[in-house]
């Protein structure tokens, strides 16, 4: 059998690692090996935001990189299409595994579908309900011509269902993210904070606050477009971040590329560097980013990924967003997490709730570091099941019969 799995942007990295581990597993210790090829959309390109997370998860370099780089939705998508296309007609895999919800998730389970490929879609089911969020639009594009639909919860299987997939395709696998938490862990733990800050400061940025302990900082991330985008929604959460916050904790902020740009646009970056008690750095490894976690007095953050981070680190999240695909992380479900919107008022009392409150770490049904295993092993039973239905085979087994 071969599988070719994609990835193109920063939170896909930390999804594709256990997977391949697991086919690497599979094939140390059985006779019929499974053929493997990845491939890289080169949506993200930056080291930083890129080539870190390879070297530190173990990911084998991508045997191909689209080079598709920066642009417009439509030009991402397209470009990804156009060369994906190609890929597909001279590797000619029997599956396609797609992971999240990015541009290159899209693209390429439409380009797979075309040529007949069946598909599998890693972390399938969540739906925030918001259809302006471009990822939510890729979730249900994606999932609608996926044939198999891995869930990381039971929420996101009972979405499935809800919109008439059809049960023997939704298979409950269990978080797969947090498999590569798991096995990272330890080392990411025995980090220090001190060495984190000094190796990822900015070029030309003056460090202006002495390094704060556990438990005395609070940890920011902020890239979605509907935060950073407008001036009259940043300007705000800025102000609060620096007049309120930064009484209390010390603020450490890595910051995505895209808000960086934002900051400078918007006249905020000068003010912002000077402050006392904030601390910019560039965007962090996977290993910088899981011990600054473990240490944090409270999380502020519009990724989807770190909410589900923060629930099995028990560390207090603010969602600064008005949804999530992710329910299961919120408070309502026991997790760590509350939706706080961009609204200064909300984001404030939130604040305050989540500085008197202990440290709760839970842990949801089969988020348990061995979901990667039960992806592979789906894959191999629907493949089975599949072995003599022709709608079914892979591209490369019909042209052989129509040949
Ligand atoms: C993408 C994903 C989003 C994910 C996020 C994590 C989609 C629709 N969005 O959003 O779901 O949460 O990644 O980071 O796929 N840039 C660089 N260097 C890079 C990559 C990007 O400077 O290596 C700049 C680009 O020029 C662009 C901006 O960052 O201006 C945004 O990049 P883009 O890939 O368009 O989307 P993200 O906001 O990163």
């Amino acid at each position: 059998m071969k599988i070719l799995s994609v990835v193109g942007a920063r939170p896909n990295f930390m999804k594709i690692a256990p997977f391949i581990h697991a086919i690497n597993n599979f094939n140390r210790t059985n006779n019929e090996k499974i053929e493997h090829v990845l491939v890289h959309t080169g949506q993200h390109y930056d080291d930083r935001m890129s080539k870190t997370f390879f070297e530190e998860l173990s990911i084998p370099e991508a045997d191909i990189n689209l080079g598709i780089g920066s642009g417009t939705h439509a030009e991402q998508v397209g470009q990804t299409m156009i060369e994906f296309e190609k890929v597909l007609k001279s590797e000619k895999p029997d599956w396609v595994v797609v992971v999240g919800d990015v541009n290159a998730t899209l693209a390429c389970s439409v380009t797979a579908k075309k040529e007949w490929i069946k598909v599998c879609h890693i972390e399938a089911g969540l739906r925030s309900g918001d259809i302006k969020m471009p990822e939510e639009v890729n979730r249900l594009v994606t999932d609608r011509l996926s044939d198999l639909l891995l869930t990381p919860d039971r929420l996101s299987s009972e979405n499935l269902r809800k919109e008439g997939t059809a049960e023997d395709r939704i298979v409950f696998v269990g978080n797969i993210m947090i498999d590569t938490l798991e096995t990272n862990r330890v080392k990411a733990e025995a980090m220090s904070i001190q060495d984190i800050i000094h190796r990822n400061l900015p070029a030309g940025y003056q460090l202006k606050t002495a390094v704060p302990a556990d438990e005395n900082y609070a940890l920011m991330t902020l890239h979605r477009p509907s935060n950073v985008d407008l001036k009259e929604v940043f300007e705000p959460i800025m102000r609060f971040l620096m007049d309120e916050v930064t009484k209390d904790l010390t603020l450490i902020w890595p910051v995505h590329p895209r808000t960086m740009k934002q900051m400078r646009v918007f006249g905020l970056y000068d003010e912002i560097v000077n402050r006392l008690r904030i601390i910019l750095l560039e965007p962090l490894g996977y290993f910088d980013m899981l011990r600054l976690n473990s240490g944090a007095r409270v999380m502020l953050t519009d990724s989807g990924g770190l909410q589900e981070e923060c629930t099995i680190l028990g560390t207090s999240c603010l969602t600064l967003r008005w949804n999530t695909e992710r329910p299961i992380t919120l408070k309502e479900h026991g997790g760590a997490s509350v939706l706080v919107g961009n609204n200064v008022e909300r984001i404030r009392e939130e604040y305050r709730t989540a500085l008197a409150k202990e440290r709760t770490p839970i842990r949801p049904q089969l988020w348990d570091g061995h979901t990667s295993e039960r992806c592979l092993q789906a894959i191999l039973n629907v493949s089975e099941k599949f072995a003599d239905k022709s709608d079914h085979l892979p591209i490369s087994v019909l042209e052989r019969q129509l040949i």
